[in-house]
């Protein structure tokens, strides 16, 4: 999106936080703030607090926070540049978004696309229903107990088996050439030669629409009638401009609502697994379509519900694309629980089997994943070897490590310590530390050292104090925030375009954060007076930082001083750079005169 960043604060200065809030549900004043019970989690007291002055909101219990962009995202499910259009739309402010002219190029072609594929949509499902063709389409089908009603549900199709009906019709309907290769719907006899035949991708197959989350048809999913040795049971569309795998989730513009309600997304393998589930009534569904979850889907996910439930087949392929998705799902902070399923039986032949409330059973007892993952690992190794179960017990940490979360972390290491008969202390020694410092649930600062706490102040003061804003401006702030580890943050904060006194561009600027970021900012700008307001412990902060960076280098250089293999050139020059930092850190000292000492 390129909505121009004047635009935004507009739409941020337009849109009272306080009025935006109150129109979803009723917010009570509490002194400056307002007050209410926090949408985004189970609470009986309000620890929810919306700021006017700041145009922030944070809750207190959860960690949720931000501009009022990050909290029409949040409650409504939907993406930042929605969030922007609806406020936008609020506040009657008209976007014109910056474009360039390769923008308008790739906007067209995907206009062309689309209605590409919504057309041939409507064309396959069209033969499936009427054509002499697709008799044994419609009689395989109801075979499988897909009626028309689920068909036009579904807007399932049929390809025929000819080679050039579909690029015969479609040129017909004025579609180009090139689209038609680049929908991937159709290929060229000789790839070598861009004027050599056309022939259809899609055969004999029975079609499925794969729809991107509003519903546009963005790709296919095309089945064979029977099984064939020679060809694959399911065809693709390849990746196009409209279309990556790993994106899309089967069925989630039909489901989200339900998904949203239930907070909890039941995850098949396949496109009639999740058909059927969904025509028996089990809506809260998506399906990667047989491959693990990526990243993307489950961040996607992720902005309708807080748990998934595992509903693979019990078959081999089953099984490992739920090992492999479980990364994912874990990074994004999603609760995974498991459906252990018969074996030889998927959802759909299982509903069919035992009908809706045999398997809405089923997805209520499905255990937590690692409830099921310890008992598997642990059922055939021999605890009794002191080598095999530390063996075990490395591999297990090592899964645990991935866990972000860190109460879930914690609750595993204590169930997996125990089923290996090892002290949770000990065990915990064996888990990495996580990667991503997230703060989901844990608000509070977790790192306490020095230069950490150093480091917020001054990220509060940035957003907070004009006089702090423009002495760190002042400063050579780019050189030392580089040098300075943690201090990311501090230096996203200097580069924006802020002014204290204008909420807007705070909010513009908090907008463009990571979600987690946000939160944590919106927390830290919370409090009602800053904690320091006398400018010169500011300044000492900054001095403080910028002699750490010093001291460092100091560091450094020492260490290469002991170098065997030195020249007395080298010598020579390490001694005159050694000198000039301690000069520099002399300097900075004398600016900073209750910090001198240090490590
Ligand atoms: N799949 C695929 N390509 C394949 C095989 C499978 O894209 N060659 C995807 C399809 O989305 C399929 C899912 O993986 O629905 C699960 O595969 P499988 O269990 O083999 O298929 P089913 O869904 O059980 O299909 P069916 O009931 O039609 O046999
Ligand atoms: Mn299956």
């Amino acid at each position: 999106m390129a909505i121009p960043s004047q635009t935004i604060e507009q739409i941020a200065a337009a849109n009272d936080i306080v009025e935006v809030i109150g129109s979803y549900f009723p917010l009570r004043r509490a002194g400056a703030n307002f007050k209410a019970l926090c949408p985004f989690h189970q609470e009986k007291t309000p620890s929810f607090h919306v700021s006017p002055q700041r145009q922030t909101f944070h809750c207190f219990g959860c960690g949720m926070g931000g501009s009022v962009f990050r909290f029409v995202m949040e409650y409504e499910h939907i993406d930042f540049p929605s969030a922007v259009r609806k406020l936008a739309a609020r506040a009657g402010i008209p976007i014109i978004e910056e474009r360039r002219p390769s923008e308008d190029r790739d906007r067209e072609a995907r206009a062309r696309l689309l209605r590409l594929h919504s057309e041939a949509a409507e064309w396959f499902h069209d033969n499936l229903m009427k054509e002499e063709f697709a008799e044994p389409a419609r009689e395989y089908l109801k075979q499988r107990g897909i009626d028309r009603q689920v068909a036009k549900n579904w807007q399932l199709g049929y390809a025929s088996e000819d080679w050039h009906t579909f690029s015969k019709w479609a040129l017909g309907r004025g579609h180009s050439r090139s689209d038609l290769l680049q929908s991937g719907l159709v290929k060229l006899r000789d790839e070598e030669r861009p004027e050599s035949d056309l022939y259809d991708r899609f055969r004999g197959r029975i079609m499925f629409a794969i729809c991107n989350d509003v519903g546009e048809v963005i790709a296919f999913s095309g089945r064979l009638l029977q099984s064939d040795a020679e060809a694959a049971k399911y065809l693709n569309s390849p990746e196009t401009p409209l279309f990556r795998k790993g994106k899309v989730l089967f069925g989630l513009h039909k489901t989200k609502r339900s998904l949203i309600e239930a907070h909890s997304a039941i995850v098949c393998e396949g496109q009639f697994d999740l058909i059927t589930l969904f025509e028996a009534g089990i809506t809260n569904v998506v399906a990667p379509q047989g491959t693990a979850f990526t990243e993307e889907q489950a961040r996607l996910l992720k902005r309708f519900v807080d748990e998934v439930v595992l509903c693979f087949d019990a078959d081999e392929a089953g099984q490992k694309a739920a090992a492999r998705s479980l990364d994912a799902l874990l990074q994004n902070d999603l609760v995974v629980r498991v459906v252990e399923m018969p074996p030889g039986q998927d959802p759909d032949s299982l509903v069919r089997r035992d009908g809706t409330e045999a398997f809405e059973k089923r997805v209520a007892a499905a255990r937590d994943f690692f409830d099921y993952w310890i008992d598997r690992e642990v059922a055939d190794a021999d605890l009794a070897s002191l080598g095999a179960k530390m063996q075990l017990a490395r591999k297990m940490a090592d899964v645990i490590g991935r866990v972000n979360n860190a109460s879930i972390r914690k609750e595993v290491i204590y169930k997996a310590s125990a089923r290996l008969v090892l002290s949770p202390l000990d065990f915990e020694n064996l888990v990495p530390k996580p990667t991503r410092g997230r703060t989901t649930d844990m608000p509070r600062d977790m790192d306490s050292s020095v230069p950490a706490q150093v480091i917020k102040q001054l990220c509060v003061l940035a957003l907070r104090d004009a006089d702090t804003r423009k002495f760190l401006l002042s400063q050579k702030w780019r050189e030392i925030i580089a040098e300075t580890p943690g201090a990311e943050l501090l230096g996203r904060i200097l580069s924006a375009e802020i002014e204290i006194e204008d909420p807007a561009t705070v909010s513009t600027f908090l907008a463009s954060l990571e979600p987690q970021e946000e939160a944590k900012l919106a927390e830290w700008i919370a409090p009602k007076r800053i904690a320091y307001t006398d400018r010169n412990i500011a300044q000492q902060w900054w001095f403080s930082l910028e002699a750490e960076g010093v001291k460092r280098k100091l560091e450094a250089l020492n260490n290469q001083m002991r170098m065997p293999e030195l020249s007395a050139g080298d010598l020579v020059n390490l001694q005159k750079e050694i000198v000039d930092l301690r000069e520099q850190l002399h300097e900075i000292c004398k600016l900073s005169p209750t910090r001198e000492s240090g490590s």
